[in-house]
C-alpha cells in the first residue's frame, strides 16, 4: 500500500504510468499533479477513486511541499518535453524542467521521500550513423537543444542532491516512446492523424536520423522496476534496440495505413537536429531483469495507428493548432 505522488501524470508517459500502476495493485493510490499544459490532458487519467488529480505547477513550492510530504514516492515526468517548441521558446523549459525539478529536491529533501526522476537519452547529444558505440550511463553529457539542455540541468541537480544531501533518489534516461496518448505534435501521432485526414506526412532534411524506438509500456514497465528494485544513486539507461531512421518510420506507417510508400514530403529540418540516438540498456536488463515486451515494433505500430483511428475525440481539438506552428516554419 504506498502512496504515490506522479508529476506530469497526464501527459503521454506519466498517464501511461498511473494506469499500469493501479492495474497492478489493488492497494497503491496516485496523486497527479500537473500544469495541464498544451501537452496534459485530464481525460487521460483513469476513472479510478485511488487516482487524484491537483491541477498546479512542479513550480510552486508550497504546494509541492504539502504534496510531498503526503506521499511515500515521488516519481517525476512532469516536463516540457518537445524540442521543436524548445527552439521556438526556451522559457518554460527552464522553468518547469529545471525550476520544476530544484523545487521538488527540496521538498523531497526536507521529507526524506523516495524519488525517481524521469529523462531522456538526449542528455548524451548524438551518434555518428556508424559509431558501433551505444549511449551508457557513463557517457559524457552534450545535450545540443534547448530541450535536452534543461533535461540534463535536472539530472545534474537530482545526482548533486544525492551526492550532496543523501536524498534517495533513481533516475533512468529513456530514448524515444511511441504509443497511445502521445501528443499530435510528436513525430509518429502528427504522421498518423495527417494520413487519417488526407495529408503527406512531413518529414525533416533527408531523413537520415535514427531514433531509437520503445513501447510506452515498456518504459513504464522499466520505470516500476527500478522505483522497487533500483539501487539508490543509480541512473539506469531504458531502450528495446529500436534504432530506426525516420524515412523508414514514415514509409512502414504508409504501408500499415495502405498508402504507398513513397506518398511524403521532405520539409525543412530542424535546427540543430540530432543524428542518431541508441541505447545500451545493459545495466536494466542485467541487474534488474527487465525484458521490452512489444519485441515488434510494426506490430506496436499498428496498434497505434489503431488508436489513433478509434479515439479521433482525442487528438483532433489540437491538431489543427499544432499544424498551424509547424507551418509557419516551414515543416
Ligand atoms: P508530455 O509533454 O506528453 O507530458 C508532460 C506533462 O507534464 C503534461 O501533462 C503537462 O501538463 C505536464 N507539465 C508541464 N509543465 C508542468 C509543470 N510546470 N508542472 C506540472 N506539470 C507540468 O511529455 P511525455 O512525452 O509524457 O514526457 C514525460 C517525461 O518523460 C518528460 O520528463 C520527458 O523528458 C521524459 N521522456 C520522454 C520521452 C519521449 O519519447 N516522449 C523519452 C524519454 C524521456
Ligand atoms: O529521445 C527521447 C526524446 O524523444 C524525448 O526526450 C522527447 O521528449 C521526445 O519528444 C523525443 O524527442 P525527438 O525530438 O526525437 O522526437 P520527435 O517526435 O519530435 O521527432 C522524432 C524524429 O522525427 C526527429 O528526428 C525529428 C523527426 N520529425 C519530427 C516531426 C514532428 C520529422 O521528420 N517530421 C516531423 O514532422
Amino acid at each position: 500500500m504506498t502512496a504515490f505522488l506522479c508529476t506530469g501524470g497526464a501527459g503521454f508517459i506519466g498517464s501511461g504510468f498511473v494506469h499500469r500502476l493501479l492495474a497492478r495493485d489493488e492497494t497503491d493510490t496516485v496523486t497527479v499533479l500537473d500544469a495541464l499544459t498544451y501537452a496534459g490532458n485530464r481525460a487521460n487519467l483513469p476513472d479510478d477513486p485511488r487516482c487524484t488529480l491537483v491541477e498546479g505547477s512542479v513550480c510552486d513550492a508550497a504546494l509541492v511541499d504539502e504534496l510531498v510530504a503526503g506521499c511515500d514516492v515521488v516519481v517525476h515526468f512532469a516536463a516540457e518535453s518537445h524540442n521543436d517548441n524548445s527552439l521556438n521558446d526556451p522559457s518554460p523549459f527552464i522553468q518547469t524542467n529545471i525550476v520544476g525539478t530544484f523545487t521538488l529536491l527540496e521538498a523531497v529533501r526536507r521529507h526524506g521521500k523516495r524519488l525517481h526522476h524521469v529523462s531522456t537519452d538526449e542528455v548524451y547529444g548524438d551518434l555518428e550513423l556508424d559509431d558501433p558505440n551505444r549511449f551508457t550511463p557513463t557517457t559524457p553529457y552534450n545535450p545540443s537543444s534547448p530541450y535536452s539542455a534543461s533535461k540534463a540541468a535536472s539530472d545534474h541537480l537530482v545526482r548533486a542532491w544525492v551526492r550532496s544531501f543523501g536524498i534517495h533518489a533513481t533516475l533512468s534516461n529513456c530514448s524515444n516512446n511511441y504509443g497511445p496518448r502521445q501528443h499530435v505534435e510528436k513525430f509518429i501521432p502528427r504522421q498518423v492523424t495527417g494520413i487519417i485526414d488526407g495529408v503527406r506526412p512531413k518529414l525533416y532534411g533527408a531523413g537520415l536520423n535514427v531514433r531509437d524506438w520503445i513501447h510506452v509500456d515498456d518504459h513504464n514497465d522499466a520505470v516500476l522496476d527500478i522505483i522497487e528494485r533500483g539501487r539508490p544513486g543509480t541512473t539506469y539507461l531504458i531502450g528495446a534496440d529500436g534504432e530506426m531512421d525516420n524515412k523508414s518510420v514514415i514509409e512502414l506507417i504508409l504501408e500499415l495505413m495502405g498508402e504507398p510508400a513513397d506518398a511524403y514530403d521532405h520539409v525543412n529540418d530542424r535546427a540543430g537536429h540530432d543524428l542518431r540516438y541508441a541505447i545500451d540498456a545493459s545495466l536494466l536488463r542485467d541487474e534488474l531483469g527487465w525484458r521490452p515486451r512489444y519485441t515488434s515494433f510494426r506490430d506496436g505500430l499498428a496498434a497505434t495507428i489503431d488508436w489513433y483511428r478509434g479515439n479521433e475525440d482525442w487528438w483532433r481539438p489540437t491538431k489543427a493548432a499544432t499544424e498551424a506552428k509547424y507551418a509557419a516554419k516551414g515543416q
